[in-house]
């Protein structure tokens, strides 16, 4: 069970500028380069990608940082450089708006288009967006009724919950109905079949492909498929309460709300949970599951009805941020060149374990703006 403290607002100041530097020397070191994961604390190695899903993350980082400039009157030389390369990794990306090899363009679009086009608000940006919400939906099954991962057509990802937005996005962008009717049926499905009783979360579903009949809760990165894989639990936990934002139906908000409590009662007082809550020994952490949970836990915090566990669920997620702030940031003086140690990418490929990996320093950053807003 998480123990709570009073947050330190100079220590998340001082981490966003250690993140700052070593977001500069990554672009600096590296141009043009989107990286995934480190080896032994470098970004640039042969290791395989496995999937194609995180080239949003650098850009959209860059864009958080442009908005922290202009949110604190940053000198405007300084905060034009930020936008300037934010602008640089966003732009290759657009042709992945018709990209169907991937579930993930709601990760790839979200952090950066969607961020680009609340600075500008130009139907140009808008338009990218509202197509990659149109290419991702080409996945749903009518048997079954959910969006199918990029493994097969029989296969459902917990994770495709943290995608989903940008189908809501387009449908309410559009006023396409059919969007929203795919957007509504894919998290039905998930929450019936992936989120258990007790607010846990099963990395993958697997359906009959002729009859659509669910079959089995199963795993790729998790322990077992009936074991919680932490990420998974933390894509939930966003996910829904991502959903319930803009469809309103208060099922995705209880759903996002026991996964919560799931998150809080399980993980150990540090708020850092394991890599997977059912893996045996010795501990091996997430920090990336902590740092997607901490953001799940800000939106929550603003959607929640009830007032006090509104209160619970933000003073959870700065015990969070605090935690990775003082045992899991690489100082500036370290060789290490990721900001945060400790991620897991995948345990069974020994792929990105015990590392920096991109998603943890994207989600990282957010929920470290969400506390020092
Ligand atoms: N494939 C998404 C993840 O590793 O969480």
């Amino acid at each position: 069970m998480i123990e709570l403290h009073t947050p330190d607002a100079a220590l998340f100041e001082k981490t966003f500028r250690t993140a700052k530097t070593k977001l500069r020397n990554l672009i600096e070191k590296h141009p043009d380069f989107y990286p995934m994961y480190t080896v032994a604390g470098r970004w640039k190695h042969e290791g395989e990608p496995w999937t194609r899903w995180c080239d949003g993350f650098l850009p959209g980082m860059l864009w958080i940082v442009y908005e922290r400039g202009l949110a604190s009157r940053q000198s405007s030389g300084d905060n034009a450089w930020w936008r300037d390369q934010a602008i640089r990794y966003t732009k290759p990306l657009e042709a992945r708006k018709s990209d169907r090899e991937v579930h993930d363009l709601g990760f790839i679009f979200m952090s950066t288009y969607h961020r680009w086009f609340e600075t500008t608000e130009s139907p140009e940006q808008n338009d990218v967006l509202v197509e990659a919400g149109r290419t991702l939906a080409l996945r749903f099954r009518n048997k079954g009724e959910y969006l199918h991962s990029f493994i097969s057509e029989e296969s459902l990802f917990i994770d495709i919950m943290m995608n989903v937005g940008i189908i809501y996005y387009a449908a309410l962008e559009t006023g396409d109905l059919e969007l929203m009717d795919i957007a509504m049926r894919h998290c039905l499905t998930t929450r019936r079949v992936l989120v258990r009783g007790d607010g846990s979360t099963a990395h993958e579903g697997l359906f009959n492909k002729e009859t659509g009949e669910f079959r089995m809760q199963s795993t790729h990165q998790g322990e077992r498929g009936d074991s919680c894989w932490s990420r998974g639990l933390a894509w939930a936990l966003y996910g829904f309460g991502t959903a319930f934002e803009y469809s309103r139906d208060a099922r995705f908000l209880q759903t996002a709300e026991a996964c919560a409590d799931y998150y809080i009662e399980h993980t150990p007082a540090d708020g850092v949970p394991p890599w997977d809550y059912n893996a045996p020994g010795p501990l091996l952490v997430d920090t990336s599951a902590a740092a997607i949970s901490a953001c799940g836990l800000f939106q929550l915090a603003r959607l929640s009805m009830d007032r006090v566990k509104a209160v619970f669920y933000e003073n959870v997620a700065h015990k969070i941020v605090g935690s990775l702030c003082r045992h899991y940031v690489a100082t500036d003086a370290e060789e290490w060149e990721g900001i945060l140690k400790g991620g897991v990418y995948h345990v069974h490929k020994d792929l990105g374990v015990a590392e920096s990996v991109m998603w943890g320093e994207y989600f990282f950053l957010e929920a470290l703006d969400r506390a020092m807003a």
